[in-house]
Order: C-alpha cells, then sequence, then structure tokens
C-alpha cells in the first residue's frame, strides 16, 4: 500500500463483497479478522472459508484493524520465501509504517517492525546474523540434547506419577521445553517461566505485549552482561564468540527471538501429538495406531502446525500473487495451517502424509527455522518418556470438553487432563539422582560442526541413542503403542 492506495480489503480483481454476506461482516472494508473469538472458534474452517471467496490470497485484518494479505495457497507461499527480492522482511519497508500509521507501541509492533535480529532483515545481514544463530544451535549436541529432554520431562512426571491424574498442557508440554530452553540458552533455572509467560504475551498481541517485550529484552541484554563476564557452554555465550562479531545488543535480541520462536511452537507442538496419541477421537484413519512418534510428530506438522500464521514480508515492489494485485509497501502473511491443507497439494485435510516432510510448519526459503531438530528433538522426546512412563494413559475429560485459546498466529489446548495407573517417582534412576542435568555440548572450532548443513537436512529426533533411557525402554514404549493401538 502506498498513501495513495486503498487498503487492500477494498482492493484487487474480486471486488468488493456482496452486500449482507455474513462471511463478510466482521471487519472495516468487509475484509475477515484474524483474531477474535469469532476467528480463535475454528481456524481450520475460517482459513477454508477464506480460500474459497478468495483464492490463494485473501484480504485480512490483524488486531488493530491492521490491514495485510493472507496467502494460503501452498505455491505461493514457496514463492513468497523463496524472493527475497521481492518481499522484504524489514519492516521499514512497510506502507503503514512509512506513512506513521503504525508506532511501536501497537500490540504486533513487537512481532512486524524492524528490529536488530536475523528474522526482521534481508540480504547479507541476514545471512551474517542468521549464521551465527545457526552455527551456534549446531554446536549442541543431539544426543546430549535428548539426554537433557529426558532428564527434565521424567523430572516433570516424577510430580504427578503418583496422583494418577494430571493436566498435560499445565504440568507437562508448557513446562518441558522452557526447561531445557533455558538451560540450552544459559539462563538461571527460576527465570523460565517468567520469560516463557512474556514471550506467550507478545505472540498474543495484548496490550501487555509491549511491556512483555521490554521485561524479556532487559532480562536477556542482563544475561549477555553475565556471560561476558563469565563465559559458559550455552547459547548465550557460543553467540557472543562467535566470528560474525555480534554486538550486545544483536546477542541479546537473537536469544529473545529463539526464546519466541521456541517456546510456544514446540510447547503447542507437543501438545497436539499428545493429544493425538491420548484422546482416539482425534486420530485420522491411521493416525496414532500404527504410527511411532517421530511419524505422528510430522503428521501434526502437517495437520496443525504449531504457528498457523507466520509474517511473511513487506512487498518491495507492485506484484501479482494468487490472481490479487500487492501493492508495493503491502503487508503478507504466510498461513502455514491453510497451505499445508491446499487442495492443491492434498488430496484431503487431514490425509495421513506418512513421515513425509514436506509442509510448510517451518515455511521455506533463507528464514526457514533453523531450530526445528531441537523442536522435534523435545517433542518426540516429551511423547516417548510419557507413554514410557504412564503406562494406561487415558484421556479424563470427552473431547467436546476441551477448550482452545488461539491468537491470530497460533491456538493451543487449554488443558489436557489425563487419568493413569499412579506410579512411583522415578527419582532413583541413576542417572538423575542428585546429579545436575545432563549439558547438551560438543565443541568442535567454527564452521567445523558436525551434522546437517542446512535446516531438515537430518533428524536430531531420530533413533535414540544407544545406551539412553529411553533406548532401554524400548519394549516398554512398544507396549503402550501396542495398547494404544488396540483402542
Ligand atoms: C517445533 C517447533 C518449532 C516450530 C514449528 C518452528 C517454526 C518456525 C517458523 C514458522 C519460523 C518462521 C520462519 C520464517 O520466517 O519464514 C521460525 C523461525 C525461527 N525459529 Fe523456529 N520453530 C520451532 C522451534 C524452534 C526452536 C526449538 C528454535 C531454537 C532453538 C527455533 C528458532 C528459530 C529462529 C532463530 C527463527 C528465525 C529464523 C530466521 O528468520 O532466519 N525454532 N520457526
Amino acid at each position: 500500500m502506498t498513501a495513495t492506495s486503498p487498503d487492500p480489503y477494498r482492493t484487487g480483481p474480486h471486488g468488493a463483497p456482496p452486500p449482507g454476506c455474513p462471511a463478510h461482516r466482521e471487519g472495516p472494508g468487509g475484509a475477515q479478522r484474524l483474531y477474535g473469538r469469532a476467528a480463535a472458534a475454528d481456524p481450520a474452517a475460517l482459513y477454508e472459508g477464506l480460500r474459497a471467496r478468495h483464492g490463494a490470497v485473501a484480504p485480512v485484518l490483524l488486531e488493530g484493524d491492521v490491514p495485510a494479505w493472507l496467502v494460503l495457497g501452498y505455491d505461493e507461499i514457496l514463492h513468497v520465501t523463496r524472493s527475497p527480492r521481492r518481499f522484504s522482511r524489514d519492516g521499514r519497508n512497510w506502507s503503514r509504517w512509512i506513512e506513521g500509521r503504525i508506532g511501536p507501541d501497537a500490540p504486533i509492533a513487537p512481532v512486524l517492525l524492524w528490529g536488530p535480529d536475523c528474522a526482521h532483515q534481508d540480504g547479507a545481514a541476514h545471512q551474517r546474523l542468521r549464521g551465527a544463530v545457526h552455527e551456534s544451535l549446531r554446536r549442541f549436541d543431539r544426543r546430549g540434547l535428548r539426554r537433557l529432554a529426558q532428564h527434565n520431562a521424567h523430572g516433570l512426571i516424577d510430580r504427578f506419577a503418583a496422583d494418577g491424574r494430571a493436566d498435560l498442557v499445565a504440568q507437562y508440554a508448557r513446562q518441558l521445553p522452557v526447561l531445557t530452553l533455558t538451560q540450552l540458552l544459559g539462563l538461571p533455572e527460576p527465570e523460565g517461566p517468567r520469560l516463557a509467560e512474556a514471550s506467550r504475551q507478545l505472540l498474543l498481541g495484548t496490550e501487555r505485549a509491549v511491556t512483555s517485550d521490554r521485561y524479556l529484552k532487559r532480562a536477556l541484554c542482563g544475561l549477555v552482561e553475565r556471560k561476558h563476564a563469565a563465559p559458559g557452554h550455552d547459547l548465550a555465550s557460543w553467540l557472543i564468540a562467535h566470528p560474525a562479531g555480534l554486538s550486545e545488543e544483536e546477542v541479546g535480541h537473537h536469544l529473545r527471538l529463539v526464546l519466541v520462536a521456541a517456546n510456544e511452537a514446540t510447547t503447542n507442538l507437543i501438545v497436539n501429538t499428545l493429544r493425538v496419541f491420548v484422546h482416539p477421537a482425534f486420530r485420522g484413519p491411521l493416525l496414532g495406531g500404527r504410527m511411532t512418534p517421530h511419524a505422528a510428530v510430522e503428521q501434526v506438522l502437517w495437520d496443525e502446525p504449531p504457528i498457523a500464521v507466520c509474517p511473511g514480508g513487506f512487498a518491495l515492489q507492485d506484484v501479482e500473487l494468487g490472481g490479487r494485485h500487492i501493492r508495493r509497501g503491502d503487508l503478507l502473511l504466510l498461513g502455514l495451517a491453510a497451505a499445508n491443507a491446499d487442495p492443491e497439494i492434498r488430496p484431503a485435510p487431514g490425509a495421513p502424509m506418512h513421515g513425509n516432510r514436506s509442509h510448510l510448519a517451518f515455511t521455506s526459503g533463507p528464514h526457514e527455522c533453523p531450530g526445528q531438530e531441537i523442536g522435534r528433538a523435545i517433542c518426540v522426546t516429551a511423547v516417548e518418556v510419557l507413554l514410557a512412563r504412564l503406562p494406561g494413559l487415558r484421556p479424563a475429560a470427552g473431547p467436546e470438553e476441551l477448550t482452545w485459546s488461539a491468537s491470530t498466529w497460533s491456538r493451543h489446548l487449554d488443558a489436557l487432563p489425563v487419568a493413569f495407573t499412579p506410579r512411583r517417582p522415578a527419582a532413583a534412576e541413576p542417572e538423575r539422582a542428585g546429579g545436575p542435568p545432563p549439558r547438551p555440548v560438543r565443541q568442535p572450532a567454527w564452521g567445523q560442526a558436525a551434522g546437517p548443513a542446512a535446516p531438515g537436512a537430518g533428524s536430531a529426533a531420530g533413533p535414540v541413542a544407544a545406551g539412553g533411557r529411553v533406548g532401554r525402554r524400548a519394549p516398554a514404549v512398544r507396549a503402550v503403542l501396542a495398547r494404544l493401538r488396540g483402542r
């Protein structure tokens, strides 16, 4: 949009919506709001309604009724993510910013406006910063990471194993990623939950988003100062030491980016995968029964990607996309959940994908998630350890009693109540008795890190390490899966 161009939901070849059409009553100009109670109620139906009315690219409204284009088509998302010369991630190219119509205090500002982290950069600047993050993340040893996640998972289960009942959202899925990430980042453990809550508020886009963001920046900048003085084996110290020479401010912003990008997404992925294993009602015709946790995670990444919508950039020139005329400066959003269900590439929503990894849950192109293998590893570990520790796991609430909360970017289950045969805590296990958590560290020089050169080229969530705890429990896992199959 330029100063002379109308908002996107009033333009384009499809023209104005028909008067009185209920589907268009939502926001000013008839564009669909992507936020609020109605949008949260059934996002999949909302995306399909938009696809039916507008095709692969639809005009929508963000918090504050800020106009944007939602890209719903699989091919169209690939085009946007792989054309950085046409679509910039730098919020200073947004016409609303240029025109002074959005400021740093807007609830969606922390996600969309320019910041000194790689998510908001293009070209060489992006490569420099992302290279530092990617290479630092690759310094974590995969087996060590799995052992750390296993250690944390067992610790959490110990707290409720004797009760015979638990809410797997509050007592497990919401806690495991933040516990593990706190240790990876180099933060003192007690700071984790508050930082996780702040990162959640930031993504919700409420009035608390801006103050939460300030708190996150303060806390993480404090960490950078401490790690400068006393480096450790953690992401903060490795980013400081990286040859790309990140400033203190840049290191702090990338720690914030990792926390925000990783915590909510990994939590959602764990919850959605556990729901499939716990609730027979949520298994597709094949899902769950014959699936390993690895395959189930991949299926969930297709069916319910943890980040349903993510910022896709700002058009650098007028361009046609999906039959729409996008103007220079317009904001594009990537409808990842919608694209994964695009009838052009998928026979039917929910169709089994048999471990196929070509979904868009991590997007594609230069910004594709560099932490995806860490996210997969934490999630698969969460599922394996829980199923092994709590045989007889069953839902304690019917599917119709489950409720979700949603923002523009994602939706999550509020609670997942389960019942199981009470177990004794396993704190006496030799690996965990009294000792510190395992350190997921390896120490190659920069540029020599082993492992996949590109995201998605390998799997940290591959077979469990020989001698690893879950490896030794594999028969138990198989027994639980066999029982689940019988349901
Ligand atoms: C399974 C859970 C995860 C999902 C579904 C997920 C998904 C995503 C998505 C959709 C993006 C946006 C990509 C784009 O802008 O095109 C992203 C970016 C990013 N993610 Fe993840 N993520 C997950 C876990 C993680 C973890 C565990 C980490 C780090 C430990 C991480 C670090 C990042 C970073 C640093 C970016 C920004 C990359 C860039 O702009 O170049 N993510 N992620």
